[in-house]
């Protein structure tokens, strides 16, 4: 089955033309407003993004009250949840507002398979949420897009600047790294470091959401997989006890 993940801009004409060629639509979304259009334009899933995920941002608050309530727009489109998701306890309360599975990022970039640079990677192992920024900085190639990034020294040379506009930005197309074809990075590209970059690649910018606060090591994807069912399965036991315990508490009353 051929997946595709559509988002932001105007995604009505590209999903008949999908659908004609037999593949499934995922749409990210961050309102009820755009989730109750994904059936009447043959969306097959909705990806509720909140808005403490990492990467470029359209969720309109964050997952928590924002998942249960596209949930109730989506009109029997499943949801997918999206938005500081690192585990299965984060699987077991997506699922518990209404999700039917999860949809991660700032997790799998701490993953051995991850294409990025093994020090973004381990940046993401030792950030905290407060490291955290949402900004629009990094946008040579993609402008007034809102993204969760990492703070690196690009941010904090803009922000000790005073935070100039856009043309007047330190360092504003200076080449601060290349690709493995050789390609420029420039400062201020929305493009992540990638393996093997050499250079100023931590300038960069560091995509990474809230889940940063549960990543404490690079893990293959196996290993990730299997503690989301380790960790789901813990969560769904601990539930039962709860319940139990408070049903034996109502029937002795
Ligand atoms: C490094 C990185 C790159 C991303 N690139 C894309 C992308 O190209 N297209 C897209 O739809 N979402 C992209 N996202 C957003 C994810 O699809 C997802 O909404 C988000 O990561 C979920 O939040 P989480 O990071 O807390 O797991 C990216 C996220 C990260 C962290």
């Amino acid at each position: 089955m051929r997946v595709f993940s559509l988002w932001q801009g105007d995604i009505e004409p590209y999903v008949q033309i999908i659908k004609d060629a037999g593949g499934l639509v995922f749409w990210t979304v961050g309102s009820p407003d755009d989730a109750a259009r994904a059936k009447d334009m043959g969306v097959d899933f909705i990806v509720a993004q909140g808005r403490e995920a990492g990467g470029h941002l359209v969720g309109s608050a964050p997952a928590m009250p924002l998942l249960p309530s596209i949930v109730d727009a989506a009109r029997g489109v499943p949801v997918v949840a999206a938005g500081g998701i690192a585990e299965g306890r984060g699987l077991i309360a997506a699922m518990a507002l209404g999700a039917c599975g999860v949809w991660m990022g700032t997790r799998f970039v701490a993953s051995k398979e991850s294409a990025n640079h093994r020090g973004y990677k381990e940046r993401v192992v030792a950030a905290r949420a407060t490291d955290l920024v949402e900004t629009e900085l990094f946008d040579a190639g993609w402008q007034e897009s809102p993204h969760q990034v990492i703070r690196n020294s690009t941010y904090s040379r803009w922000e000790e600047a005073g935070r100039p506009a856009n043309g007047q930005r330190p360092g504003e197309g200076e080449r601060i790294s290349s690709f493995p074809d050789g390609k420029p990075l420039y400062r201020y590209d929305i493009a992540a470091a990638w393996d093997g970059m050499e250079g100023d690649w931590e300038a960069s910018p560091l995509y990474a959401g809230a889940a940063v606060e549960l990543i404490h090591d690079v893990k293959s994807v196996a290993e990730i997989v299997g503690e989301i069912e380790a960790t789901a399965q813990a969560a769904l036991e601990r539930i039962a006890d709860l319940r139990s315990r408070f049903v034996r508490r109502v029937a002795a009353a």
